[in-house]
């Protein structure tokens, strides 16, 4: 939630900081805004909407300036206006700074200064942060900065540029993510490590209660103390071209495509001859494993719904007892969490606030603690240590996609090493899942293929009021990810439920303008849930069916069916995925939504 970038160095600032910005808007995009020192004085410039509007304005106005710092907005305390908008000026003129975050005893700091004498001018709660480092700078930007870290409480990742400091800016992390990095005699920091890829590799992230002077020289780092340390940059496994979209027309379905290839390189290097190894990332020993008696699944949003298919994935494969839990709810539920537990969280980003203070209390409580992550370095991995990181590269798109089917993978591939390791899992079994498992990217390409007949289904339906998604056992899981897709980037209200739970409640809604997409595969439950379409049929509503190729008897059900390639059954989940993904994005796309920066949304959830 909200993107900051800085830069200080001999190139235009503002085109830097512009770039930098785009980069960031997938996490907030609602105003932006730049401010510079130049000639010994601190100026700005900002306007409410996208950083393409804040770049015509920066273009009209010819604004410039020595070095700098630049802000795009996810508004969390006052509205969207020009007047709140980062980065924000203490009343003296003296400080500068962008904020991502929450300072939670902003309304105190406030009053407390306006008791003072000192005029505030926006709703927002960091210029609180501001005017307090403007009120007790005195010439020192660490000392100032020392004692802000000691007033605000909260979430805070800051920029800030003192006016009579012409070589240098200060970053300061608590809870919120910040990655520092110099090449030459170029300094930057960033929300997201993707927007200083372009100019280097080798990366500072920021800890908590961390803070740092940029300079063309360098970098110094200091504890919120301001005492000075030592600190290891870390090398990016991306590259720049990953974060461009290439020849599609949104990054989700640049993303969509992707898919067969972040499967096999998630696979790849994780099994051999048709066995899966974890060794090289786990050094678990059998005994371990059989001391973990408890899973809990640790997620929010589409990763959640990811650890659901594991779990379901994993209670085929060995004898576990898990628990699936929203990270938010996690946290404040009273159940036993000790060194009998296995505790996995999973976060694409790996900066998602809700699941970082789950993981901070299973360890806490002597859990045994994983991470699965896309973001190597990310806060939640340098915090747990232990973690399997997902190939994917890169995901610009809001609506989680490729990242999706690399956490099934990775944790479908967990389940077995564990099941393996207590001894559960007889080779054959292991050899037959993994060799499905292995032939699972051609057939996503296969479903790539039929793009053009899922946009046709999706256009069709593109004025429904609303749509239901059903589906019994393994493809329930699918159906919550496919609603969540449509209500994320479409904007219509879309539910999903057991196939079987609908006639206790929810078959209220049906009629003819609510669609039912029913996941359908060929298997022991196809029968019952065929029952369910019967029931939705004979409440009118319209039936789109995500079914079995060679499945002809579904036609008597619904003239919209998009077939999927036959796979073992606990492995329908990787099949269903693509086809409700493409279904929203052409839903979407004929409601003339914004694909990759849906309203309201943000990709990284850093605040709670
Ligand atoms: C949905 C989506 C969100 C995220 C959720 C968790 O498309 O992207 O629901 O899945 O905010 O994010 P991570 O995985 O980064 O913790």
């Amino acid at each position: 939630m909200c993107g900051i970038m800085g830069y200080i160095g001999d190139s235009e600032p503002t085109k830097i900081i512009l770039e930098g910005l785009a980069k960031h808007e997938y996490r907030g995009y609602d105003s932006a805004g730049i401010a510079v020192i130049k000639d010994g004085a601190i100026q700005e410039i900002r306007t409410t909407g996208r950083v393409c509007q804040l770049a015509e304005k920066v273009k009209e106005t010819g604004f410039t300036g020595e070095f700098g710092i630049g802000h795009t907005r996810w508004a969390t305390h006052g509205g969207v206006t020009e007047n709140n908008a980062h980065p924000h000026i203490s009343s003296d003129d003296k400080v500068v700074l962008v904020h991502n975050g929450i300072i939670e005893n902003a309304r105190e700091i406030r009053a407390e200064l306006e008791a003072k004498g000192i005029k505030f001018h926006t709703e927002t709660d960091t210029e609180s942060a501001v005017q307090y480092l403007g009120y007790v700078y005195d010439g020192d930007p660490k000392g100032a900065i020392v004692k802000l870290t000691k007033r605000i409480r909260g979430a805070f990742a800051l920029v800030i540029m003192f006016y009579d400091k012409n070589e240098e800016f200060w970053v300061v992390r608590k809870g919120s993510p910040l990655v520092v990095g110099h090449a030459g005699h170029e300094g930057f920091c960033a929300s997201d490590p993707t927007a200083l890829l372009e100019y280097t590799r080798d990366v500072w992230f920021m800890d908590d209660d961390e803070m740092a002077q940029i300079t063309r020289e360098g970098c110094k780092f200091f504890d919120f103390n301001g005492v000075e340390h030592e600190k290891k940059t870390m090398h990016l496994d991306w590259d720049s071209a990953m974060t461009s979209r290439g020849e599609y027309a949104h990054f989700m379905l640049k993303e969509i495509h992707e898919q067969p290839d972040v499967m096999t390189h998630t696979l790849l290097g994780r099994v051999a001859n048709n066995e899966v190894d974890l060794s090289r990332e786990l050094d678990w020993t059998p005994e371990q494993v059989k001391g973990w008696k408890k899973i809990h699944f640790v997620a929010c949003g589409t990763s959640h719904y990811a650890t659901m298919i594991a779990a379901r994935i994993m209670e085929t494969l060995g004898n576990f007892e898990i628990r699936t839990e929203v990270a938010s709810e996690y946290r404040y539920m009273n159940i036993p969490i000790g060194p009998d537990t296995l505790a996995i969280f999973v976060s694409q980003s790996g900066e998602t606030a809700d699941t970082l203070h789950a993981a901070r209390l299973a360890m806490s409580k002597g859990a045994k603690c994983l991470v699965i992550t896309n973001v190597r370095g990310s806060t939640i991995h340098r915090e747990v240590g232990d973690a399997l990181v997902t190939p994917a590269g890169p995901e610009i798109g809001v609506a989680a996609t490729k990242t999706f089917t690399a956490q099934i993978t990775i944790l479908t591939l967990l389940g077995l090493y564990m099941a393996k390791l207590r001894g559960e899992l007889l080779p054959e079994p292991e050899k037959n899942l993994v060799g499905a498992l292995m032939d699972i990217p051609a057939k996503l390409s296969r479903i790539l293929d039929q793009e053009k007949v899922i946009e046709q289904i999706a256009r069709n339906f593109a004025d429904a009021r609303g749509f239901f998604f059903i589906g019994r056992g393994l493809a329930y899981p699918p159906a919550l990810e496919g609603a969540l897709k449509l209500k994320e980037i479409s904007y219509l209200h879309a539910e999903a439920y057991p196939a079987g739970e609908m006639k206790h409640g929810p078959i209220a809604l049906l009629d003819k303008e609510l669609p039912v997409v029913a996941l359908v595969p060929k298997g022991f439950l196809w029968e019952k849930t065929i029952s369910n379409i019967e029931e939705s049929m004979a409440r009118k509503s319209p039936i789109i069916a995500i079914a079995t190729e060679g499945d002809e008897e579904i036609k008597h059900y619904s003239e919209n069916v998009i077939y999927t390639p036959a796979t073992e059954p606990e492995l329908f989940p990787f099949i269903a995925v693509i086809p409700l993904q493409l279904f929203a994005y052409y839903v979407a796309r004929q409601r003339g939504c914004d694909i990759d920066m849906p309203r309201n949304l943000a990709k990284s959830v850093t605040v709670e």
